[in-house]
């Protein structure tokens, strides 16, 4: 298995993946948006990739995390944030999320960030599993209605956390 960057010819996947795999509906723009170059005012660090199953050939995941800031005028980024992760039903549980986790931990690393943050929906309990399997831990309370899925119904989050060594 293999990960590869999104680029413009790819970034439908990783729109087309998130569309089957979250209840969140994120346009293609917000994929777009982590193409260098793509929006000259948007200063945001992002890093994403999407993640080829060796049979197929073919995206089956895909994540983009962005570099946080403690504040707008604050020059050293205080950790990534996972913004999306996804992998396809069909191929979840073959190690393709750890995959995607291991690259977040290695962008971490190349750019001496010493913690990941992601929102996980307060429902999604296989997620929160996962996350805590991989050394997350809870931090803070849950935020209400912090989620708007497709369907219209909201959703608290958790925001997890990963301190890195
Ligand atoms: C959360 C998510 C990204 C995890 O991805 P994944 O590829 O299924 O994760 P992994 O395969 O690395 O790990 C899942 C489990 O499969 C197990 N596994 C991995 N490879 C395996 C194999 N070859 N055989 C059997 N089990 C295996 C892992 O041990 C792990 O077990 P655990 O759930 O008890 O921890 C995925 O479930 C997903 O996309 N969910 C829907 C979208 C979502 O909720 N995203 C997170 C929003 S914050």
């Amino acid at each position: 298995m293999s990960l590869v960057e999104v680029t413009e010819t790819n970034v439908y996947n990783a729109f087309m993946i998130s569309q089957q795999c979250l209840p969140v509906a994120f346009p293609l723009k917000f994929f777009q948006e982590s193409l260098k170059n793509i929006n000259e005012h948007d200063s945001s660090i992002y890093f994403s990739k999407l993640v080829l199953d060796p049979k197929i050939g073919y995206p089956v995941g895909c994540f983009k995390a962005k570099m946080l800031f403690k504040n707008s005028t604050s020059a050293v980024p205080d950790g990534l944030y996972i913004e999306v992760i996804a992998v396809c039903a069909n191929y979840q549980n073959k190690n393709y999320g750890t995959l995607m986790l291991e690259s977040i931990e290695d962008v971490c690393k190349d750019n001496y960030l010493r913690k990941i943050t992601v929102h996980v929906s307060i429902d999604n309990i296989k997620s929160l599993e996962w996350y805590k399997k991989h050394g997350f831990q809870q931090t803070g309370k849950a935020l209400p209605n912090y989620y708007t899925f497709k369907n219209g119904s909201k959703m608290d989050a958790l925001v997890l956390t990963k301190h890195l060594s």
